[in-house]
């Protein structure tokens, strides 16, 4: 298996502790399988235990992982270091977010404009004229989105204000809808008010970030056209 030793540039940031926010740089051997989040792991174990980082499932289900690496919003855990063929690898937390610690945000903002009354679940489109149980009306999966919020970070619409709903509540909006017809008036008219799909101006960054293919700019094109 390939190896090498490798440089990686962490933003830190740790109120009254790493202040003001800076770069460190950690060298380690990477091999060819290690994805950015197991080389994250391997510089907390062997070089600075005071790193803080989040992460829970290793395989792009939590949507917590995510960060800006080399420039753009990606889930560690799914990103093989060698694949980015950079002398040097690039980690910083997520745009537009407050920073907790490191490359932890604090999600307050992420969730603030979700509805609680949303569900998160969508008919499962691999279930076609399903043969189902007694009292079971349809088959559901969850939604595609893991709420990684990279969308929110590469959305350059979301930096200097904090009223567009955004990519990810305009998505849940859009998903609500289509699996709710009777709430579509109610949910229409959020999508098109003061902090809705106006605010858009059609980067199209939303959708080239998120890893679960939820297509937001798609989701908001199809709010716009209704
Ligand atoms: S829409 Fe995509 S990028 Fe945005 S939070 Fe959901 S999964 Fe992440
Ligand atoms: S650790 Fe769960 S998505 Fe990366």
């Amino acid at each position: 298996m390939k190896h090498k030793n490798l440089n990686f540039k962490i933003k830190r940031y740790q109120p009254g502790l790493i202040d003001p926010p800076q770069f460190h740089e950690f060298q380690i051997e990477i091999n060819e399988k290690m994805t950015v989040l197991d080389a994250v792991e391997k510089i907390y174990s062997l070089k600075d235990s005071t790193l803080v980082y989040r992460h829970s499932c290793h395989h792009s289900s939590c949507g917590t992982c995510a960060a800006v690496i080399n420039g753009k919003e990606s889930l560690m855990c799914i990103t093989n270091v060698y694949s980015l063929n950079t002398e040097v690898v690039t980690i910083e937390p997520l745009k537009n977010h407050d920073i907790i610690a490191d490359l932890a945000v604090h999600m307050k903002n992420f969730y603030h404009d979700f509805d609680v009354n949303w569900d998160y679940l969508k008919k499962s489109e691999t279930k076609q004229n399903p043969q189902l149980p007694p009292n079971f009306p349809i088959f559901e999966r969850l939604q595609n989105c893991i709420e990684c919020a990279s969308c929110v970070s590469a959305c350059p619409e979301m930096k200097d204000q904090n009223i567009f709903f955004g990519p990810a509540v305009l998505s849940a909006i859009n998903n609500q809808r289509k699996e709710h017809p009777d709430q579509s008036q109610d949910l229409l008219k959020r999508a098109k008010g003061e902090q809705g799909e106006k605010l858009c101006q059609r980067h199209i960054a939303c959708s080239k970030v998120c890893p679960s293919k939820v297509f937001p700019a798609r989701q908001i094109m199809e709010l716009r056209k209704l």
